[in-house]
């Protein structure tokens, strides 16, 4: 299959078979990781690969119990590491700072990603799947612990991997158009952006099992696997809160603004515990 057509395909996969990855595979994720774009090409990359049934199990946990986590049987944690750049810089007798540089975070941060994509595109090109857990970032003291990361590394992100048993169909996007801005940015009015919502993810149907397929799949996923009545307590939370639209849907259900926000404190907290400094500013 051409690039286009295998990237166009892809879905997040969160039901995995329990077939083991073979090594010469997990090789390749980790040298394509390794391979990536990096910023100043300084690498302030790490990757843990979490394969035994404890090692998966604390993972789920530490996703918020997201069942497929434990399933798949790699999961690979890409943490920004500034612990192994700081050193070297000491052993040459010169000075990094990154964990105090917000050009720096988000530049590593960016360089993260990118591995962790190129680890996806490959997997799927093995006709293997994966699905990012960004949950994880909720619980870094945690995960440091339990992966003993040392100072000046954060595990910011998770991808776990697997040969799929089924995928979804389906997942809504914003047409190509609505993200489109030719040369300059084009403010879109009211109704365009009513309209690219509307389109991609329809009205709130009636049939809410349907609805939650395309709009809250991780739910659909999590009733097949290991959470019965998953569907029902979403149901139950959008009738109490008088879900209306998609909008409200999202940002009164699944990531409800106020805990979102109150969620800074603790993620910069953990930060502070890594050695991090980022988002404070001196003269
Ligand atoms: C940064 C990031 C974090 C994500 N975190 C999670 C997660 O914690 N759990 C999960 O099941 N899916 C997670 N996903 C997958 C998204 O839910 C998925 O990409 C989205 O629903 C679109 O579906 P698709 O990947 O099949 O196109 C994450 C994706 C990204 C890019």
């Amino acid at each position: 299959m051409d690039v286009y057509s295998l990237m166009m395909k892809r879905r997040s996969i969160r039901d995995f078979k329990d077939q083991e990855i073979p090594e010469s595979i997990v090789e390749q994720f980790v040298a394509v990781a390794g391979a990536a774009p990096s910023g100043g090409n300084i690498q302030p990359l790490s990757v843990i690969l979490v394969r035994d049934a404890e090692g998966r199990e604390r993972l789920a946990e530490l996703s918020g119990g997201q069942p497929w986590v434990r399933k798949a049987p790699l999961s690979m944690i890409f943490c920004l590491d500034f612990f192994r750049i700081k050193k070297w810089a000491e052993l040459c007798q010169t000075e990094f700072q990154g964990e105090k540089a917000l050009n720096h975070f988000l530049i590593a941060y960016a360089d993260l990603m990118a591995a962790a994509q190129n680890v996806v595109i490959l997997a799927e090109s093995l006709g293997l799947g994966s699905v990012y857990i960004g949950s994880v970032q909720n619980e870094i003291d945690e995960m440091r612990k339990y992966y003993e990361i040392p100072e000046y590394v954060l595990p910011l992100m998770v991808l776990s991997l697997g040969y799929p048993k089924s995928a979804p169909q389906g997942i809504p996007k914003l047409k190509k158009e609505v993200i489109l801005h030719q040369e300059k940015y084009r403010k879109p009015d009211d109704g365009e952006i009513r309209k690219a919502f509307d389109d991609k993810y329809g009205v709130i149907e009636e049939n809410v099992e349907k609805y939650l397929e395309k709009a809250y799949v991780e739910a659909v996923e999590a009733e097949k696997l290991d959470s019965p009545k998953y569907i029902e307590r979403v149901k139950k939370e959008m009738k109490r809160l008088d879900i209306r639209n998609n909008a409200q849907f999202l940002f009164k259900v699944r990531y409800p603004t106020k805990v979102m926000v109150r969620l800074n404190g603790r993620i910069l907290q953990s930060f502070r515990h890594a050695g991090f400094e980022t988002f404070s500013v001196k003269d």
